[in-house]
């Protein structure tokens, strides 16, 4: 199959993974309410065509936290990446970086900070989460400097983790031991493709940033284990002082919904903000992110650079996010799939189609460049 969109590469992805690892990337958490309307409520967002107004040259180009970008899109921190394909965030920093975006580095990655930034040709950006142990997070800082990392990503929006029925049902998550990883070996076994690619290639199979602390433990139930007990739930405003301390570069805070939240987070002094509900995959019933953003861009988009994720699926979805008051846009589960079917060449394909996608939305909105995108570029404003 060809893939001609992002839903392609969805399709792609889950005849490539084996089901653990498919279902671990789609699904969201409990009923998926959230993960639904996400997707649905920016899809819904009518765009405002207008003609005859001489597109002949656009210019894509935006400038984020002082880099400049071939379009306002980034690759959003997604955990066990490296699982997709053979050393999986390695070959997406290669591509976003062709395609002149940044690539963010989730904590939980499978290559550890170095290997990424040996595979870098630009900087990125590495995304972390609060963990208990604030030497470990000040270690990572430190490595994320050394790395040069052109700004942190620091998520707040998962004090607990949400719990995910599909990863009980294949397999990923309650069968601990010998029944779950015999489960996971079957569907392994029923993937050669992606098991000579990563099962045997792949290796080492560790989380690159969190191998130090797990002390040799290298099972999928030890680093849920980690998780559980190490993501901290006493994490308040006050611990933005502690990462300021210790991050110079650019502080973005991503996990925001609410537009009072967003005034705390201009008021730390952070340079920028992700309006975002981890894909779906957090507290389920919360607003899309389609629908939280407006108002949090009305509140603090003149103190801050408000970027926005969750259900981006095509370029016309980016220009919609824009419209909607986002400086850019970040790509969670569309560059995921695209690194699983295809490796780096399938973000690249992905990138190149999401900028063509946002070409015809551009035209065929009278938006020649990004900074002219606004409010009026939908049909109800
Ligand atoms: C499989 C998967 C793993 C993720 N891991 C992380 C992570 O490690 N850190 C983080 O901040 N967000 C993580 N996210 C959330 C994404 O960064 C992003 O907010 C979300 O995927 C956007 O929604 P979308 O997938 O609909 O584009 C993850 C999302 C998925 C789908």
């Amino acid at each position: 199959m060809i893939a001609a969109s992002v839903s392609d590469f969805r399709e792609l992805a889950r005849r490539r993974l084996p089901h653990f690892l498919f279902e671990y990337i789609d699904g969201g958490s409990y009923a998926e309410v959230t993960l639904r309307r996400n997707v649905a409520d920016l899809e819904a967002i009518a765009l405002r065509q207008r003609v005859l107004r001489d597109m002949s040259s656009l210019d894509l180009t935006t400038n984020l936290f002082g880099q400049k970008l071939a379009m306002p899109v980034a690759l959003a921190p997604i955990g066990l990446a490296g699982m997709n394909a053979r050393r999986g965030e390695c070959q997406a920093v290669r591509a976003a970086d062709k395609a002149g975006i940044p690539f963010t580095l989730s904590t939980v990655s499978a290559c550890a900070l170095s290997e990424v930034a040996a595979a870098a040709s630009q900087p990125f950006w590495f995304q972390l989460y609060m963990i208990r142990d604030r030497a470990f997070m000040r270690d990572l800082m430190a490595q994320a400097v050394e790395a040069k990392c052109s700004a942190l990503v620091f998520t707040v929006d998962m004090p607990v983790p949400g719990s995910r029925y599909r990863d009980y049902h294949s397999g990923l998550a309650g069968a601990a031991g010998f029944k779950g990883a015999l489960r996971r070996t079957i569907q392994s076994a029923m993937k050669p493709g992606w098991a000579w690619d990563v099962g045997v290639r792949g290796r080492p199979h560790a989380l690159g940033n969190v191998a130090p602390v797990l002390k040799g433990k290298t099972g999928i139930e030890d680093f849920f284990a980690w998780m559980r007990d190490n993501f901290d739930n006493s994490i308040n405003w006050r611990d933005l002082d502690f990462i300021r301390s210790e991050w110079k570069g650019p502080l973005i805070i991503k996990g925001l919904l609410d537009p009072e939240d967003a005034k705390e987070a201009a008021a730390i002094g952070a340079d920028g903000i992700i309006v975002s509900n981890h894909g779906g995959r957090q507290l389920d019933g919360v607003l899309s992110t389609a629908r939280a953003l407006p108002p949090i861009a009305d509140a603090v988009g003149d103190r801050l650079t408000v970027l926005a994720d969750g259900g981006v699926r095509s370029g016309l979805d980016v220009v919609r996010m824009l419209a909607l008051g986002a400086k850019g846009v970040l790509l969670g589960r569309a560059w995921a799939f695209a690194l699983a079917a295809k490796g780096q060449v399938g973000i690249e394909q992905m990138l190149a189609m999401i900028e063509a996608e946002m070409r015809v939305a551009m035209t065929l909105t009278g938006m020649k460049s990004i900074d002219e995108i606004n409010r009026l570029a939908l049909a109800e404003s």
